[in-house]
């Protein structure tokens, strides 16, 4: 059984992640200092998997501190680094904290991957490296527009730093996950999305608006050049971005061509735009949200969905849910109130 180290592994993506790696036969560890997760989360995991989960609470920043793990398990097989800051509007506001998290937590565990010959190592990346692109769908070729926030930035920098330590160390494998709209909630009901202050995802707004948590939904402008106006954006399920990684370790750990580090996005493959998605919530809810259009947001970009044929094509990874499904399961897990449920 491989042992995979996972950063981040208390968070959204990462818990989730963590599932379909048990489900598939990986034995899982965890980093995570849990600065943006509560560590009760691995209880659910447990409960869903029968897996007892070890979590390392410690900062990435800390080199020192993170060689401990490192010394403690000499047979690590893979590696996937989720840990980051991920809000956009606080990476304006707060640029050094993103650049001085995002990137020293990654040179950190680079550091470890050399340092204790860990040969295979996966990226959590994101569309917004694409930038501003008119080019649609977008492929994994498809050229860097400038950062649109100094998060995106910190996601390109990342790239930049991963495909340079390729270069110098040919014998390591890494792979480069440029996820789209993560969204939806684990089918049982039990864990999903914790909304951080700042960083909310267009569908738990849509759930607070809703419930009256927080103040009408706004549609950012009708005049985008899309087919009904709105905005469109490739919303991917949770536990298929999880899936993701499981098919990228087993590609890994087979591989036989000679790129040592490669991209790929996952996304769903098509647009909806946000009154399709308002429409679809209406579906899953059996209720009728009540919104107001308003004006663009500065910075949107009108159109982004991916090309997920790279993928498809050498991963084997295709998704298995849809836009309906991200909405029950988001729905099912909102009304617990956010709160896990270990019994
Ligand atoms: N959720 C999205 O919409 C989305 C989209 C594209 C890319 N991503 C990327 O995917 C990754 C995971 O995202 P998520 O939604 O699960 O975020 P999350 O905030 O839920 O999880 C990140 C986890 O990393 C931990 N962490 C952060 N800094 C740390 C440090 N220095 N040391 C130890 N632990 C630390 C946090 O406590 C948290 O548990 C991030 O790299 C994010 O940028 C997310």
């Amino acid at each position: 059984m491989s042992k995979i180290l996972v950063t981040g592994g208390c968070g959204y993506i990462g818990s989730h992640t963590i599932i379909d790696l048990v489900e598939n036969g990986f034995e899982v560890i965890s980093i995570d200092n849990n600065v943006r997760s509560n560590p009760d989360i691995l209880n659910i995991v447990t409960k869903i998997t029968g897996k007892k989960i070890e979590n390392y609470a410690l900062d990435l920043c800390d080199l020192d501190a993170i060689q401990t793990v490192f010394e403690a398990h000499r047979d690590i097989a893979g590696i996937i680094h989720f840990a980051a800051y991920k809000s956009v509007p606080e990476s304006v506001q707060e640029p050094l904290k993103y650049y001085q998290n995002n990137l020293n937590s990654l040179l950190n565990i680079l550091t470890c991957v050399e340092q204790f010959q860990v040969p295979n190592f996966i990226f959590s990346s994101s569309c917004s490296i694409y930038g501003n692109t008119s080019v649609l769908p977008v492929t994994e070729d498809t050229p860097m527009c400038r950062a649109e926030s100094p998060y995106a930035s910190t996601k390109q920098m990342a790239e930049r730093i991963i495909e340079d330590f390729s270069v110098a160390n040919p014998s390591i494998n890494s792979i480069l996950l440029r996820y789209f709209n993560p969204a939806g909630a684990h089918q049982s009901g039990f864990m999903g999305e914790i909304p951080q202050a700042g960083a909310y995802n267009v569908v738990p707004i849509l759930m607070e608006a809703l419930t009256g948590a927080r103040g009408q939904f706004t549609v950012t402008g009708d005049d985008h050049d899309t087919r009904d106006g709105s905005c469109i954006r490739d919303y991917i399920h949770v536990m298929d971005v999880g899936n993701a990684h499981t098919k990228s370790l087993q590609y890994l750990l087979n591989k036989k061509n000679s790129t040592n580090c490669e991209a790929f996005n996952v996304g769903i493959g098509a647009g909806i735009s946000v009154l399709e998605l308002i429409a679809a919530f209406d579906k899953a809810t059996g209720q009728q949200l009540d919104y107001s259009i308003g004006p663009r947001r500065a910075g949107d970009v009108s159109s982004i969905y991916s090309d997920y044929s790279k993928a498809k094509r050498l991963l084997g990874w295709t998704p298995q849910y849809n836009v309906d499904d991200i909405l029950a399961t988001a729905w099912q897990w909102f009304q617990t109130g956010y709160v896990f449920a270990e019994d």
